[in-house]
């Protein structure tokens, strides 16, 4: 193992991620662990250099006060206590905030002076002991994976096929949803170029049949995850010999599902909701990466800037953008649009500034004039908008010019649309997508 690592064991703060950024940006790896860990476990984990146990508000559950076990002050690691009020010999103790700058000021002698930590962590070495995790894990065993594009589907992918080649088997389902060319890129980028094992299903009238004249977002939604599973499903079935299940999960996916001590925020959902029989043990290489460590490791592993700087995307995609009951005749004038709006905003260099930018199609119709006569089309809705953290947002102040343009070349290559709207709305009063 090429990284020494710090571990921070989660006894109810709610600063841990704060801290663990701190260490790595001292230049430390560090992992966030349970309270009730064992010393066994511990010493299991690779190039462990010290403990920080991180206490806090939630240190008491359902009434009853959680500890570290004892036998974790005895394993052999240098410990650095946090947010306790116990005093302990031996144990180095502090208080933290939430600001970088002092919890690096605040935990640097010990990382480096007391656990004699080396300054290691960097992708390089993160992809190397994670292909080396991988292979450990896995043997020669196969392992099967849901390859949507996204960016973290796409890292993880690359990263087992470094690790295991073509005991990877990806799958990609199209659920005809897709942005403009997504699939292809898909499929050129780890069939053609990587040589990856992959499996791509066209399930597009699969999917437009179950959505037929379903005009609720939810049961949309529900519809569009529930089948996605059926149809990786079926494909795993036709498989044989797979004995784990590749998944892109990160850090904020964890946390957002609820840690031991952390309240719950919203259930993380993955390819999690295979049936019974067909349960897999799990691969998840990234799972301690935040966000922005998940793009530098797809661009150590190779992968394109613009697949790793990716936009987020729905997973229930245009779907969600074409309103009310989805029609074919819609749904292309909402990826025409789309791909307009994606490549005006790259030429005016907006694609490397704004968060999320994308077109929606209304299910009614307005009155407009073509070449001399009456039309009644469909409306094309732009949202560019830009948030930290996606739970608030504002909008995009896009330059008239730009939009002209974008409206212009709407107008005039997508035949069905007569109107383009620009929503102003924040997050709140509006959401980000429509639906
Ligand atoms: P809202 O519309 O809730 O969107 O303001 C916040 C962000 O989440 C994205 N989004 C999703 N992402 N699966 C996803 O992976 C989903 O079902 C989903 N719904 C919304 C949305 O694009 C925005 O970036």
């Amino acid at each position: 193992m090429k990284q020494d690592m710090i571990v921070i064991l989660d006894l109810g703060s709610h600063e841990n991620t704060v801290l663990a950024r701190a260490i790595r940006a001292l230049g430390v790896y560090s992992e966030i662990y349970p309270h009730d860990i064992t010393a066994a476990e511990l010493k299991a984990l690779p190039n462990v250099k010290g403990i920080i146990i991180n206490g806090g508000p939630n240190h008491v559950i359902d009434g009853v006060e959680i500890d570290v076990l004892p036998e974790i002050y005895e394993a052999g690691f240098p410990v650095m206590a946090a947010g306790h009020d116990k005093a302990l010999c031996d144990v180095k103790l502090a208080q933290f905030t939430d600001n970088e700058e002092e919890i690096k000021a605040a935990v640097k002698g010990f990382v480096f002076d007391t656990c004699k930590a080396e300054a290691n962590w960097n992708m390089k070495n993160f992809v190397a002991d994670q292909i080396e995790l991988v292979r450990r894990q896995v043997g020669d065993k196969k392992v099967l994976l849901a390859l949507s594009g996204g960016v973290d589907s796409s890292v993880v992918a690359a990263l087992l096929l470094k690790a295991i080649g073509n005991n990877l088997v990806c799958v990609h389902v199209n659920h005809g949803l897709m942005r403009k060319g997504e699939s292809e890129a898909v499929v050129e980028m780890f069939k053609n170029q990587l040589n990856a094992n992959l499996i791509y299903i066209d399930a597009t009238d699969r999917f437009l049949s179950k959505l037929e004249n379903v005009a609720d977002p939810e049961e949309k939604r529900k519809i569009i995850g529930g089948e996605f599973i059926r149809v990786f499903e079926e494909e795993a079935r036709k498989l044989e010999g797979i004995s784990y299940l590749g998944q892109g999960t990160i850090y904020p996916d964890i946390v957002e599902s609820g840690t031991k001590t952390a309240k719950c925020v919203k259930s993380h959902h993955n390819v999690g909701g295979l049936p019974e029989d067909l349960q897999f043990e799990l691969v998840e290489p990234l799972k301690q990466l935040f966000k922005d460590e998940v793009r530098a490791c797809g661009l150590e592993l190779g992968l394109p800037y613009e697949m790793v700087y990716r936009q987020p995307f729905p997973g229930p995609g245009l779907g969600v953008r074409c309103l009310g009951a989805i029609t074919r005749d819609r749904l292309e004038a909402v990826r025409e649009s789309d791909a307009i709006l994606r490549e005006e905003f790259a030429k005016a260099g907006l694609d490397k500034t704004v968060w999320q930018y994308f077109t929606v199609v209304p299910d009614f119709k307005s009155v407009g004039v073509r070449d001399n006569a009456r039309s009644y089309d469909w409306p094309v809705i732009i949202r560019a908008v830009n948030t930290i953290d996606a739970m608030t947002a504002t909008i995009e102040q896009v330059d008239w010019a730009i939009l002209m343009k974008i409206t212009d070349r709407i107008l005039n290559e997508v035949k069905t649309v007569n109107r383009v709207c620009y929503d102003m709305s924040p997050k709140p009063s509006a959401t980000i997508e429509w639906e």
